[in-house]
């Protein structure tokens, strides 16, 4: 994995193979209020626009499926003031979306163990769906309360009660199985993930779909992550030889 450092200005994606899967690690909220002097929500509150902006770029350049991981299983360990600045930024987000977006194009989808939230935030991100479910345009995976370890423990658990209750065999179980039944059940894998904030981490993001994702790892804050560095992460992808394990 290479870090790249370099000024992201004046990268055109004209002409590019654009990758149909795009997951994004929304990292480095927390360094850039820091480096400011502000809490921490105030990283979350800036991540949370630049948020809006990139899903609407990615739509507009017509990237097919966006994963953005939003907050992980382990983000729960946050301080009680973070978790719930991080919530409130979630609400208003689901609210906008079903009072602004109505003639918008991008699907929302949710992945992760929703029922963790509360009974105010599952009505909107159900509504958020249900009120999307038959647009044509991006599919917006939001990755809430998940974990790639607890979602292959969650399609574990579907296969052995499957198996319990005799309708499959152990010999039927493959890696077509394992896929159908987590989230993104339906869905390409990644091809491209992006980590800003110049972390070497996967952080439990994707990790049964991303085998054979490439990564771009970028020297940027998420709240400073512009559609220039996206642009240059997307070029950066297309000069990949990627070989799935091939020659
Ligand atoms: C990681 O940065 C970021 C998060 C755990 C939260 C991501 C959430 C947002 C960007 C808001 C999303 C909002 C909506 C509306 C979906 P960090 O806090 O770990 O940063 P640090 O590593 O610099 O401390």
């Amino acid at each position: 994995m290479a870090l790249f450092k370099k000024n992201t200005t004046a990268y055109s994606i004209d002409n590019i193979i654009l990758p149909e899967h795009v997951g994004i690690i929304m990292d480095g909220n927390g360094r850039w209020a820091k480096k400011r002097g502000l809490p921490r929500s105030a990283g979350h509150s800036a991540g949370a626009n630049n948020f809006r902006k990139i899903i609407r770029y990615c739509s507009d350049i017509g990237i097919k499926y966006l994963t953005m991981y939003a907050f992980s299983t382990e983000n729960w360990k946050r301080p009680n003031d973070e978790v719930t600045a991080l919530m409130k930024l979630f609400k208003q987000y689901l609210e906008e979306a079903l009072r602004d977006f109505q003639d918008d194009t991008i699907k929302l989808r949710f992945i992760g163990d929703i029922t963790a939230f509360s009974k105010e935030i599952q009505d909107l991100m159900y509504e958020a769906v249900e009120g999307s479910k038959n647009r044509d345009g991006m599919v917006l995976n939001l990755a809430m309360n998940y974990g790639g370890r607890d979602e292959i423990v969650m399609a574990t658990k579907t296969i052995a009660q499957k198996l319990k209750n005799g309708e499959i065999t152990a010999e039927d179980i493959d890696e077509k199985m394992i896929s159908d039944n987590i989230y993104t059940a339906g869905q390409p894998d990644p091809d491209l993930i992006i980590r800003p904030s110049g972390e070497y981490r996967t952080s439990n993001f994707l990790l049964w779909q991303s085998a054979y994702s490439e990564y771009v790892i970028m020297d940027k804050l998420w709240p400073d992550f512009t559609k220039e560095d996206m642009n240059y992460a997307l070029i950066e992808y297309a000069k990949r030889n990627r070989r799935f394990g091939g020659v």
